[in-house]
């Protein structure tokens, strides 16, 4: 059997991968061939922004920010293959592509299980660095995710995130909070349609701030909705 030598592999390491800019980049495309939002550079460099600041914030060592960080440039490259069960198939991508670049077992094994675990219907905050990811993940909403120009045409997807005219995620130390704080153009998504579309994803949003010791907060147009 091969002798390995295993070290720790660095975010910066996995953004210089040209293997792994290809499959965010396809991934992307397919999205865009059916019809889905941006799911390219913009989001998955924003999830692994969001994610590893907050477990940076929360105490969360080095290592696990580092890998949160990883986790979050990584966690849609499944939907190169498809969109359906893209969470499992980006996770199985990731073990492989990860394995090659030497990282140890047990980093491997964190940034697999967030990856898995990261989308609605089978998601579950199984640990820290999985909870952040559903965290950072479902809170991006932004105008300019939208890809469709013309709105007449514009599905569900398309007016939920273009009615969003600023977006920011807030941790608050003191109060043990992480509020998604957004303001909408009502005439494009009224409020409580915007509500019905994302409960889901705030419902996951709140298990995965419970895991982390937080309460979620969803405040649109400075009215508190959950
Ligand atoms: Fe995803
Ligand atoms: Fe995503």
């Amino acid at each position: 059997m091969r002798e390995e030598k295993r070290l720790p592999v660095t975010f910066e390491e996995v953004r210089k991968s040209e293997e792994i800019k290809v499959y965010i980049e396809r991934a992307d495309q397919s999205l865009r061939a059916i019809g889905f939002t941006e799911h390219s550079f913009a989001h998955v460099m924003k999830c692994a922004v969001t994610a590893s600041g907050l477990l940076q914030k929360l105490g969360y060592s080095e290592r696990e920010c580092d890998l949160v960080k990883i986790a979050g440039y990584m966690h849609d490259i499944g939907n190169v293959i498809n969109r359906c069960d893209h969470a499992q198939s980006g996770a199985i991508m990731a073990f492989r592509i990860l394995d090659k670049m030497g990282m140890p077992v047990e980093d491997i094994a964190l940034v697999i299980t967030a990856i898995g675990n990261h989308d609605e219907g089978t998601a579950f905050p199984v640990n820290a660095v999985a909870a952040a990811l559903i965290l950072a993940d479902k809170t991006d909403v932004r105008r300019t995710r939208v890809r469709n120009s013309d709105l007449a045409t514009f599905d569900i997807h398309d007016r939920v995130n273009f009615a969003v005219e600023e977006s920011e995620t807030i941790f608050d130390a003191e109060e043990k909070t992480f509020t998604l704080k957004l303001r909408i153009d009502t005439s494009i998504c009224a409020v409580m349609d915007y509500f019905e579309i994302f409960l889901n994803r705030m419902l996951l949003c709140r298990k995965a701030a419970e895991f982390l010791g937080l309460v979620f907060k969803l405040e649109i147009n400075g009215l508190v909705l959950l």
